[in-house]
């Protein structure tokens, strides 16, 4: 445990890309206060639909949805990466309240769940930051090591949140953490260390040491082996940084990175540690660079995305891949771009929750013409 949390403290080194003038949407502010309410209910689904709670429950989830305006206002809300969470999160905050009243407690906590993830998915694009310390009032705070871990990072305090997941996996074994919350802890500190704080010497060495930990189980150091192995090809790649690189760079950056994991991997292993440092990096540059974007990093995006994103709330990728044909119809990469789509519809009939799959069958309709239209109309060689 000394070991892990001695690594912490070089893992959150700050980050080259941190904006001395970005601010905080002051929005976040009030739902931090109305997540507070949640708390207690936000990792805990029994909690959630208990008697006693009902009073909170209810309050903290009509106080979000009454301020989810606010997501459109801040000048820092509009990037490209930001409008698909703020969306999920509307839509979200809409039916869980409605569920709630309803008397369909089940279905309210999968949306409260499904707007958390929302939250995360914003937040993590944004890279290297520290939230100033904050006290919660200890009565509200959940109890237990994996909810405090999920509540901090929830609210962007990654340090104590990564303190609080490798207390969860230096635990496993000995208290009743459970294995899933074991997979869900070691996974966000792969999106800690890489997609927010984009260095994969520090994930290397955290791994390492997780690694040796006796009460792991077998399975598990087998996947953080593959892991490991993903980790030290990216050591040695020279990042690019969204203020000074050009679109060029990061486009090649991540098609370095991703084409040897994707579609066909060059060596038998893992792409989550690749696709979490990679969509780090693109998400950052379609958020400060939209009108320069290329067709292969929305291509990149997509991909990455949907490797790292919770399968059950997943959207996004299927978005940034719609985009790549919208903007770029008639580039070679809209084609691929096109079938990655197609294949994903395929698998998601089978199994998604359908929560909010939004029409893809009739985008894909649309999409398609969209590029017979653009093959129409390039020159014909006689
Ligand atoms: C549309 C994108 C977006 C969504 C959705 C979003 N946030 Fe944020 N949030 C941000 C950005 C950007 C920051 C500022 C990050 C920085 O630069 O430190 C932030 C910062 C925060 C902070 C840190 C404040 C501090 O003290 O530094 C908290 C807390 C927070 N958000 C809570 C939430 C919660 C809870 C939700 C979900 C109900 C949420 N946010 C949804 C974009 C978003």
């Amino acid at each position: 445990m000394q070991h892990m949390l001695g690594i912490l403290g070089l893992a959150l080194g700050t980050s080259a890309w941190v904006s001395a003038t970005a601010q905080v949407p002051d929005t976040m502010y009030a739902y931090r206060e109305a997540i507070v309410k949640l708390a207690p209910g936000l990792v805990s689904k029994d909690l959630f639909m208990a008697a006693d709670q009902e009073r909170p429950m209810k309050e903290g989830l009509e106080r979000l949805d009454a301020l989810m305006s606010g997501l459109k206002k801040h000048e820092r809300l509009q990037g490209l990466g930001f409008k698909i969470p703020a969306k999920q999160l509307q839509e979200n905050s809409h039916a869980a309240v409605t569920a709630f009243a309803k008397g369909q407690k089940d279905l309210s906590w999968m949306h409260l769940r499904a707007l958390v993830h929302g939250c995360n998915q914003c937040h993590t694009q944004v890279s290297g930051t520290q939230a100033p310390p904050w006290h919660l009032t200890q009565d509200r705070l959940p109890k237990g090591s994996f909810a405090l871990a999920e509540t901090w990072y929830l609210f962007r305090d990654y340090s104590r949140a990564m303190e609080f997941y490798l207390s969860v996996i230096s635990q496993y074994g000995l208290a009743s953490i459970t294995l899933d919350e074991l997979r869900v802890s070691l996974e966000k500190v792969l999106a800690m260390t890489l997609r927010i704080d984009r260095s994969p010497q520090k994930a290397h060495e955290i791994f390492s040491s997780i690694q040796k930990a006796d009460l792991i189980p077998l399975d598990i150091k087998t996947e953080i082996g593959l892991w490991l192995d993903e980790l030290s090809r990216l050591k040695k790649m020279t990042l690019p940084t969204s203020e000074t690189s050009s679109a060029k760079s990061v486009d090649e950056f991540s098609d370095q990175v991703l084409r040897q994991v994707y579609p066909v991997m060059q060596h038998p292993g893992s792409r989550k540690a690749s696709a979490y440092l990679a969509s780090g990096v693109l998400l950052e540059f379609v958020n400060s660079h939209e009108k320069a974007v290329l067709p292969r990093i929305l291509y990149w995006l997509g991909v990455s995305l949907r490797e790292t994103d919770d399968t059950l709330f997943s959207s996004s990728s299927t978005y940034y891949l719609a985009e790549c044909i919208r903007r770029f119809p008639k580039d070679p990469v809209a084609k691929v771009c096109y079938s990655e789509l197609s294949q994903y519809h395929q698998e998601q009939d089978t199994g998604s929750l359908g929560l909010f799959s939004s029409d893809l069958s009739s985008e894909l309709v649309r999409l398609k013409k969209l590029l017979d239209a653009a093959v129409d109309k390039r020159p014909q060689k006689r």
